[in-house]
């Protein structure tokens, strides 16, 4: 699975014409090995599997399939890539341009206004990330070197805290984001009940200026963006904990924009 997840392609489905694929970046592992000791380029080894982001993103596979499933986008088939950043800011870098180019080298252009992959949009993950330090002084003893590059080993991760499950918050969220793009895409496509556009090769910055503005209902709730792509309905408030060799973030309370208002749980502060 370590080997695997270096670029795992959960499914995907090429028909007739193109499907219309969401990227994914998360994170089934939680652990890159041996990252300090690394001195040439090479793939990541991930360890550490963690079953909550992975169960979280199999909220993201089954809202896509749903998706696909009914007939919200007549005709349209949406398709899914995942790739696992191991909760690290390069591998994930590496993830968007492996999924961006189609396993094929990435590609450098002068001018990317033109450039377009089945990929249409990419769902990133919460993750805060903190450096491992370089020893001050080149004088350090081999020890106290080791002692720098476990020590600070900080992977700060998403919390899971709440029933020490699945963060229902992070998993809805990510249902939201899958919403908010297939509208943007119903909306590009110019879809009605029965068809939509085949020009399923559509430049994906096209995506943005829909998105912006967009107002959509998901299971009855409503959600906006404003004109300039910020989220209308309100924020997660966030807290950091030290847990062991790593830091996690809470979510300790809401911030709802409609009522100005700041909703802490009690509980958990
Ligand atoms: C999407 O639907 C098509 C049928 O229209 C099916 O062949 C394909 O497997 C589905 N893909 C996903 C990701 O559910
Ligand atoms: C992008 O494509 C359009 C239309 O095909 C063309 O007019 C434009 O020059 C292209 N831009 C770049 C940077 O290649």
């Amino acid at each position: 699975l370590c080997f695997l997840s270096v670029f795992l392609i959960c499914e995907s489905h090429f028909g007739a014409y193109m499907p219309v694929v969401i990227g994914i970046v998360g994170s089934v592992h939680s652990k890159v090995q041996d990252l300090e000791c690394q001195t040439s380029p090479g793939l990541y080894t991930c360890t550490d599997f963690d079953q909550i982001p992975f169960v979280a993103s199999l909220v993201v596979f089954h809202t896509v399939e749903e998706i696909n499933n009914s007939q919200f986008l007549p005709g349209i088939k949406l398709g899914y890539l995942m790739c696992d950043a191991c909760v690290y800011g390069t591998k994930a870098l590496d993830c968007v341009e492996r999924m961006l180019a189609v396993n094929g080298p990435p590609t450098l252009l002068p001018d990317y206004s033109n450039f377009t992959s089945p990929i249409k949009a990419l769902l990133g993950e919460r993750i805060v990330y903190s450096y491992c330090q370089t020893p001050q002084s080149l004088h350090d003893s081999p020890d106290k070197l080791h002692f720098y590059c476990t020590s600070t080993n900080y992977a700060m991760r998403r919390s899971f805290v709440l029933f020490q499950t699945v963060d229902l918050t992070e998993a809805y969220g990510q249902r939201m984001a899958v919403y908010a793009i297939t509208h943007a895409i119903k909306k590009l496509l110019k879809c009605d009940d029965t068809s939509c556009s085949k020009d399923t090769n559509f430049l994906p910055w096209k995506l943005i200026s829909i998105l912006r503005n967009m107002k959509f209902t998901v299971d009855d709730q409503t959600y906006y963006f404003n004109k300039d792509g910020d989220f209308e309905n309100g924020y997660d408030l966030i807290m950091w904990k030290k847990n062991g060799d790593e830091r996690i973030l809470d979510v300790v309370g809401q911030y709802l924009i409609s009522n100005n208002n700041v909703n802490v749980y009690d509980l958990m502060v």
